[in-house]
């Protein structure tokens, strides 16, 4: 599979108050097939989302490269599009604005991005929001409007910091088969953040593991099931064990299956 995004031996460390150093990641390796789904999963703190930042060119690393496609990007702004956990909708745009903007960013004009824009929210069943601003939706429906940005930004990688933390249990379960069913179709290349073992066996081909800052990855695991994904995929035995794996990778394990 040809790679969308390449991470060679990044490593960062920021430099705290007292003027002491304070290593966040140490070496990290990793690939994002094109069309692929990979997650990261890793303790809090040990450096996810400063790995987006990097990979964002919003930071340089110390030491590393960044590769999206077959171009060296290290440093480099504009390859990525990027959601964060809180919505980050315009808020003095209409849904369907939003939208539009992520379409003109690749060059549509204004008309032709809002009638595109439009058949993109009947798709997903927010056609009766279009015209209305972003904070009269609820958080779901914010970060469908989010995502589906997104995915319309001409960029060839998709970096999604924790999505779904700030949703409510049944929300993130329904926003997880929305996602799966809308990622099935159009299969963009993504690198997830998530802190649920569930959410990252649910929906990646693939999943790197980190440890604790400074962060190294731990295991890289291919997720066996196949494509299109079954929703209720959790009830299956081999999920069962890949996640007793994570949790033991993670030290939130029995120990049982300790490596
Ligand atoms: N701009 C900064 N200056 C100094 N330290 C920083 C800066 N940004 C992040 N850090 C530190 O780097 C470490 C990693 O932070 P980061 O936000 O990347 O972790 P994370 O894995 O995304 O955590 P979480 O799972 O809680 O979101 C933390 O100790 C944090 O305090
Ligand atoms: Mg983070």
């Amino acid at each position: 599979m040809k790679a969308a995004l390449e991470l060679h031996s990044l490593s960062k460390a920021y430099r705290r108050s007292d003027g002491r150093s304070h290593p966040v990641l140490d070496g990290v390796s990793l690939t994002v097939g094109e069309g692929e789904f990979v997650s990261l999963v890793g303790p809090s703190g040990s450096g996810k989302t400063t790995l987006f930042r990097l990979i964002g060119g919003v930071e340089k690393p110390d030491a590393g490269r960044i590769a999206i496609g077959d171009r060296e990007v290290t440093g480099e702004r504009g390859h990525i599009s990027y959601m964060p956990q809180q919505p980050a909708l315009f808020p003095w745009l209409t849904v369907t604005g939003n939208i539009a903007a992520a379409l003109e960013t690749g060059g549509m004009d204004r008309k032709m991005a809002r009638k595109a824009g439009l058949e993109w929210l009947r798709r997903i069943g927010l056609e009766g929001v279009a015209e209305e601003y972003p904070h009269v939706l609820s958080g779901g429906m914010q970060q469908r409007v989010s995502f589906l940005r997104a995915l319309l930004m001409p960029r060839n990688v998709m970096c999604l910091d924790e999505p779904f933390a700030a949703l409510d249990a049944l929300t993130r379960a329904d926003m997880q088969r929305w996602l799966l069913q809308l990622w099935e179709a159009e299969r963009r290349s993504v690198l997830f953040v998530t802190h649920s073992i569930e959410e990252a066996l649910t929906l990646s081909d693939r999943i790197y593991v980190l440890s604790a800052a400074p962060a190294k990855v731990v295991k890289e695991i291919v997720v066996p099931f196949d494509r299109p994904r079954r929703p209720d995929v959790w009830l299956a035995p081999a999920f069962v064990e890949l996640k007793k794996e994570v949790l033991d990778l993670l030290g939130q394990g029995d120990g049982s299956n300790a490596v």
